[in-house]
């Protein structure tokens, strides 16, 4: 997949900007408050209709104008094209595809696929097992299109199991709530673990492993677990079982990374996760996510950088990449199709080559 065009306007700082970015790297340099991580932002507006780091949605709005709007024409390995658009005003957002509304901005992301790598996403080690966890859920969300449907399902499960044990109601009342998280439970567990299987295909030639260790104990099915659980999880409010428990250990060179790992290999690492996710998603969907890497100077030093630039330039991904000054970026030795841009007050201008 990649974006041909992208128009952005009133969006943070950036009052305008129209870029036909390359094909494969782009590269984004200016100085600090710029506008380069709210370029990135804008463009995974368009991926998942919100951003990555505002809590309210009105703050992407310029200050002093009512509406923002950002489009961007997507086209696919077999050159058909999309138009995918997000209006945002202070109180309501509308997205487009093709001029087509649609209501949930889950859509959007079937339309245009992308993985951002920020500085968040370097607690993927040491963070909580939830953000673990969804690292397999987003990677299954693109390759395996009814997994969204089941973790769904499963989630609300979840949150009216937990309701139904603190209000102390009776096993008739839990009876089918248990039924919709033990069968979409298990199907949500059964997807995982296939999921971390494939990821290790890759990352172990790399030497890097994902343990799925599943939320509960192994000699017994999930239903059985529940019912053991029964007085416990009643006394407590919590459910103890389940996929909503599950873990998932990274290995360094056979070693857990939470303990052994130096910040410079976790890096290099969630680069390499990413780039195995990419893969998985190329290999059962033909298409290649794009990547958006906020900062990569600040992340990486220069042998991590140029070793994870030239893996996503093997993958023939289109990327978004931001750094300081220009010099920060280390261009795959092979010619590989790129763009510089610099970014000032919010001015995006294309750099000549
Ligand atoms: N809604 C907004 N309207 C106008 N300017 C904004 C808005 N939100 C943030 N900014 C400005 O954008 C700048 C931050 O941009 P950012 O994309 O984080 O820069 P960079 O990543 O290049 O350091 C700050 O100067 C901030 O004041
Ligand atoms: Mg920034």
């Amino acid at each position: 997949m990649q974006l041909e065009h992208l128009h952005i306007g009133n969006f943070r700082k950036i009052a305008t900007a129209e870029i036909h970015p390359s094909p494969g790297l782009n590269f984004f340099f200016g100085k600090n408050g710029s506008g380069k991580t709210s370029l990135l932002e804008a463009i995974y507006l368009l991926h998942a209709g919100k951003s990555f780091r505002a809590k309210n949605p009105s703050e992407l709005i310029s200050l002093n104008e009512d509406t923002l709007a950002v489009s961007g024409v997507v086209s696919n390995n077999n050159s058909e094209r999309t138009e995918i658009r997000v209006i945002k005003r202070k109180e309501s957002s509308r997205y487009t595809v093709n001029d087509r509304n649609i209501s949930s901005a889950s859509q959007l992301a079937t339309a245009l696929p992308m993985l951002l790598i920020n500085s968040d996403s370097f607690d993927v080690i040491n963070g909580s097992s939830r953000i673990r966890r969804s690292i397999i859920d987003r990677t299954l969300f693109h390759v395996e299109p009814t997994y969204l449907e089941f973790l769904i399902k499963f989630n609300k499960a979840t949150k009216q199991r937990t309701h139904l044990l603190r209000v102390r109601a009776s096993l008739s009342e839990l009876a089918y709530w248990d039924n919709e998280f033990t069968s979409n439970g298990l199907r949500v567990h059964h997807a995982r673990l296939d999921c971390v299987q494939h990821l290790n295909q890759k990352l172990n030639e790399r030497n890097l492993h994902l343990s799925y260790v599943p939320g509960w104990k192994q000699d017994l099915g999930l239903e059985e677990a529940i019912v053991q659980d029964r007085d416990k999880d009643f006394a407590t409010g919590r459910i103890s079982s389940g996929p909503h428990k599950a873990e998932v250990l990274i290995e360094i060179d056979q070693k857990p990374a939470s303990k052994f790992a130096s910040r410079g290999q976790i890096k290099t690492a969630v680069f390499l996760i990413m780039d195995a996710v990419s893969a998985y998603i190329v290999e059962r969907r033909g298409w290649t996510p794009i990547f958006l890497i906020d900062d990569v100077s600040a992340e990486l030093d220069a042998d991590s950088q140029s070793l994870v630039l030239n893996f996503i330039a093997n993958t023939r991904a289109q990327a978004f990449i931001t750094a300081l000054t220009d010099r920060d970026f280390k261009l795959p030795k092979e010619s590989f199709p790129s763009k510089i841009f610099h970014v000032e007050h919010g001015i995006v201008q294309t750099c000549q080559p």
